[in-house]
């Protein structure tokens, strides 16, 4: 279980002070797949970035499975919001990358690797370079590289942000897929109220900078979802408008 405890996060930069997340208190359960809404500014990268061991807060502490969080650690896997993959390595040795950096030996960091290709069908470009991808092969073998040390928590940052509508939801149905047979614990950022009503069980809508929770939405609905149905087209609403006034108040 992943908590939240009153999490805090101001930055100090050119004498502006910035309050970026103020009193964050969250808790979510294993294996939930959770998405974050916020008006731009509000703190959601920063909130990934803390969970994830990469910034501290100023105030407030997470706590997984009982242990603080004050480091990056395997326990957790990081999609950034620009999926960045190392251009001069090959597929494979992107995937392998994390199991490199723990010492595991070639052999078997490529026969890891591969399983997470033949998963998502990339088989045949284990020896290609990321430009040689398209964008939606990018952003999977991305996905790939936060999985392959078997983290429990998955932190995705706007990862479809930059994919065509149709790469999108193809994209969106693979990671349910993964979710599903790989029983992760799932935080996703997005702008798209469509794409986390499709994906999440519960949506938590944050509000304008400084960040804290405004609403939670638990959406019951089975998957695989029917973007267009009526139940979906409710939260659908309900989602925007909790949503709605924040992204005004963000433009004052
Ligand atoms: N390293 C930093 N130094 C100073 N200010 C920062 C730093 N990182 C973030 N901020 C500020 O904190 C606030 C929140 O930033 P953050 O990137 O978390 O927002 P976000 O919700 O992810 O926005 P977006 O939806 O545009 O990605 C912003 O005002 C940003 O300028
Ligand atoms: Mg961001």
């Amino acid at each position: 279980m992943l908590i939240l405890n009153n999490v805090s996060r101001t930055f100090i930069s050119k004498g502006n002070t910035i309050n970026a997340l103020d009193k964050v208190n969250f808790e979510v359960k294993d294996k939930e797949f959770i998405c974050i809404l916020g008006p731009s500014g509000c703190g959601k990268t920063t909130l990934l970035r803390i969970i994830a061991g990469l910034d501290k807060p100023t105030a407030g502490e997470v706590m997984l499975d009982d242990i603080r969080v004050d480091k990056p650690g395997q326990d957790r896997g990081m999609v950034f919001q620009d999926y960045s993959l190392f251009p001069w390595r090959t597929v494979i040795d992107n995937i392998a990358f994390g199991l490199e950096v723990l010492g595991v030996d070639k052999k078997e960091r490529y026969e890891n690797a591969r399983e997470y290709l033949k998963l998502l069908d990339l088989e045949k470009f284990e020896n290609s370079f990321p430009y040689e991808l398209s964008g939606g092969m990018r952003q999977r073998i991305a996905i790939v590289r936060a999985l392959i040390n078997n983290p429990k928590l998955l932190l995705m940052d706007e990862p479809f942000g930059a994919l065509d509508a149709q790469t999108r939801n193809i994209m969106q149905a693979e990671l349910l897929r993964i979710w599903e047979k790989k029983h992760k614990t799932i935080l996703f950022v997005t702008h798209s109220v469509d794409e986390a009503v499709y994906l999440a069980d519960r949506i938590v809508v944050m509000s304008a900078r400084p960040g804290t929770i405004k609403e939670i939405f638990n959406i019951d609905l089975p998957h695989p979802r029917i973007r267009t149905s009526q139940e979906a087209n409710i939260i659908r609403d309900r989602v925007l408008k909790s949503l709605g006034t924040e992204m005004e108040h963000a433009m004052k």
